[in-house]
């Protein structure tokens, strides 16, 4: 991994060859499927560059879309809320996040690495509460106007498995949409799946049964191919 890092360092001060795409990438799955870790990984990568990275994870990331955060998953108040009210809920912590954050990052030419976006919305609202996916579609763009990512890697992680993960866990605060049965969650992986085969040149699968560090090497290899094509 350090000889790669070392040989993209000598291609990137050669060239700039990521100018005109948009530094965008995006990490999608169930929780526990390891998003987060390689997210953590790829941003070390980048920065080691070095490159300006920002970081975000939906919902959250602006001072609104916070406290939208806490409504959407740590209210235990909440568990009445409707699918509409939540679709809605994501859509306005997400037009805050790329106005506030994303936009201008981007004009600073750093790369933005997100812990979630708009696909999570279509699998679980879409395939899991099953919203039309008309008005998935309508309102994800709404939300993110034109703000697309180049790259989305989707963590694929087997349903027996996720239960397994999460119980590894340390104990984290209540989270609402955790609470749901396995057919939501079995309609959301099917959601990505179908996404992923509908923009096969956006999406790119992880298998997440592989170890932590092949998976790293295969995420940075994509990275590198679609950012510093030869
Ligand atoms: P996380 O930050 O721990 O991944 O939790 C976010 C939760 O919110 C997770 O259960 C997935 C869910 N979610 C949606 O249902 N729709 C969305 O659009 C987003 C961004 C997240």
């Amino acid at each position: 991994m350090v000889a790669t890092i070392f040989l993209c360092h000598l291609m990137l001060t050669s060239s700039n060859m990521s100018a005109g795409k948009r530094k965008l990438i995006s990490f999608e799955g169930l929780d526990g499927s390891g998003k987060s870790t390689q997210m953590a990984l790829l941003e070390a990568h980048l920065r080691a560059l070095p490159a300006d990275v920002r970081t975000l994870r939906e919902p959250g990331g602006t001072y609104i879309g916070d406290r939208i955060r806490n409504i959407l998953q740590h209210d235990q108040n909440a568990s009445g809320m409707f699918p509409e009210t939540e679709i809605l809920l994501y859509e306005a912590s997400r037009a805050q996040l790329v106005r506030e954050f994303i936009l201008p990052a981007l004009k600073d030419g750093a790369w933005v690495l997100c812990d979630r976006f708009f696909d999570s919305t279509t699998a679980y609202q879409g395939a899991g509460r099953q919203i039309p996916l008309g008005a998935v579609h309508w309102l994800n763009r709404f939300a993110v106007d034109h703000c697309i990512p180049e790259l989305t890697f989707l963590f694929e992680l087997p349903l027996h498995l996720r239960q397994a993960r999460l119980s590894q866990r340390p104990a984290k605060a209540f989270d609402r949409i955790e609470y749901e049965p396995s057919e939501f969650f079995r309609a959301v992986t099917e959601g990505y799946r179908q996404l992923a085969e509908q923009e096969p040149q956006r999406f790119v699968i992880i298998d997440t049964e592989a170890d932590p560090d092949s998976v790293a090497e295969v995420i940075w290899k994509h990275v590198y191919e679609h950012f510093f094509p030869r």
